[in-house]
């Protein structure tokens, strides 16, 4: 372990091998880099069950397990940090230990969060005068900011609360709205239950302001007053690959052009940003938080100036890669389902975070390592061979391997270049021999 400026002891993230073990192996690895070996157990999952469940969704008849990795080599604001990552995608969490591992040469991730801010909407439709009623709306700020404060007395001793009102008249093919933003430092919840509490409390009070009728009172998933970033810098040689004869100067020129691409192209964007998401959703569902709603924020922030890549790649005065990612990261570190769920609440200790705040840096540089690997892998060898080995080791499980087989059967397909489940299972007959 190490000691950080706060004297706090913190893992080792980089856990060199940790791939190599079995999921027991690797348990114990977190438990001898000092992990608490309660989260650890927590961490191997089951302990929802179905009783549990029923009270997180409802008509539970069961439960859905995924695979929890751990994402090693990440360093963030100077702190080594083990992510807990939920995916059922081959690769994703390779991919993303790999990118911390490449910016690790030069101090990992820097990131900043703008601030837990949401934004709750408040619709009024048939406004009489609706550029009028804004101005009466927004003489009674003060008195809307009261208001909504008296709902959450917790959150306002907490340091947060509603803190600005503003209005804004849209014109809608059902004619012009006055549609009011509730601006609310919801402090370390996700916050949508604060926020629409307010907004609904809030609802009458604007129908007498506007004469109009109120309708929707909700939150924006588009929270850009909460936006997170990261940046990292990567040395041309942390690029290089034996699988291709490409200099790492030239594998980050082609990372900034793939770049290039989905800034000139949404249907490259598209792509692009679903790579970011994979790591970013991986955290999310690991940790319970709401992976819908970050992600309907991160696609309505890459699409307000016509759709395009979270990330941006560019090569700094050192010639190194000047990595950077700026998107809304609505999570919570208190109330929603996190605490519900025990193997969640266990990831969430794993990542020892202070705040949401710290926890969307997180997501953040998760989101930006992920993206500049798999840019990496795709600039020179290729996504498909390692997403071929690890295919062929899950087309082995399914074709019954026995554990200590499935690396054979795998690795003979893919040299193969068969991989699929007949081959598998002539190979399993053979090898068993
Ligand atoms: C696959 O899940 C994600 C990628 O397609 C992302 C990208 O193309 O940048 C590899």
């Amino acid at each position: 372990m190490n000691s950080d400026s706060t004297g706090l002891t913190r893992m080792d993230s980089r856990l060199s091998g940790f791939y190599k073990g079995s999921p027991a192996e690797r348990r114990q690895a977190l438990i001898d880099a000092g992990v608490d070996p309660e989260t650890v157990e927590s961490l191997r999952g089951g302990a929802l069950g179905v009783d549990g469940a029923d009270g997180v969704s409802e008509n539970v008849v069961g439960t859905l397990e995924y695979p929890i990795g751990i994402a090693t080599n990440f360093r963030i604001d100077g702190e080594d940090t083990l992510v807990p990552m939920a995916v059922e995608e081959t690769s994703v969490v390779a991919a993303a230990s790999f990118g911390a591992r490449m910016a690790r040469g030069t101090d990992g991730f820097t990131t900043d969060v703008s601030g837990p801010i949401m934004i709750a909407q408040i619709q009024a439709t048939d406004v009489p005068a609706p550029h009028h009623a804004k101005s009466t709306v927004l003489d009674a700020a003060d008195d809307l900011i009261e208001r909504a404060n008296e709902q959450d007395p917790v959150l306002v001793e907490h340091g947060g609360g509603c803190e600005d009102v503003q209005a804004r008249v849209i014109d809608t093919p059902r004619g012009e709205m006055l549609i009011t933003h509730l601006i609310v430092d919801v402090r370390d919840a996700m916050g949508g239950n604060a926020v629409n509490t307010m907004a609904e409390a809030l609802a009458p009070k604007i129908e007498e302001l506007t004469g109009g009728d109120v309708s929707l009172r909700i939150l924006s998933n588009l929270a850009d007053r909460r936006l997170a970033r990261a940046t990292c810098t990567v040395e041309p040689d942390a690029l290089e690959t034996d699988d291709v004869e490409l200099s790492g100067e030239e594998i980050r020129d082609r990372i900034v052009n793939a770049w290039a691409f989905a800034a000139g192209d949404p249907y490259r964007a598209a792509t692009h940003n679903k790579g970011i998401m994979n790591g970013i959703d991986a955290v999310a569902t690991a940790t319970f938080n709401d992976w819908r709603a970050i992600e309907a924020g991160a696609h309505a922030y890459a699409a307000q100036d016509g759709y395009g890549p979270l990330t941006t790649y560019e090569v700094d005065a050192d010639g190194r890669l000047a990595c950077s990612i700026e998107l809304p990261i609505q999570v919570g570190t208190v109330g929603g389902a996190t605490r519900l769920q025990p193997t969640a609440e266990a990831a969430l200790e794993l990542l020892d975070v202070d705040s949401a705040d710290d926890l969307a840096g997180v997501f953040a540089a998760v989101g930006l390592a992920q993206n500049f690997a798999g840019l990496r892998a795709l600039v020179s060898e290729g996504i498909q061979r390692g997403h071929m080995n690890l295919h062929a080791k899950n087309i082995a499980v399914q074709a019954g391997s026995p554990d200590d087989l499935v690396d054979e059967v795998a690795a003979r397909m893919v040299a193969e270049e068969t991989v699929r489940q007949d081959r598998a299972e002539e190979l399993i007959d053979e090898l068993s021999e």
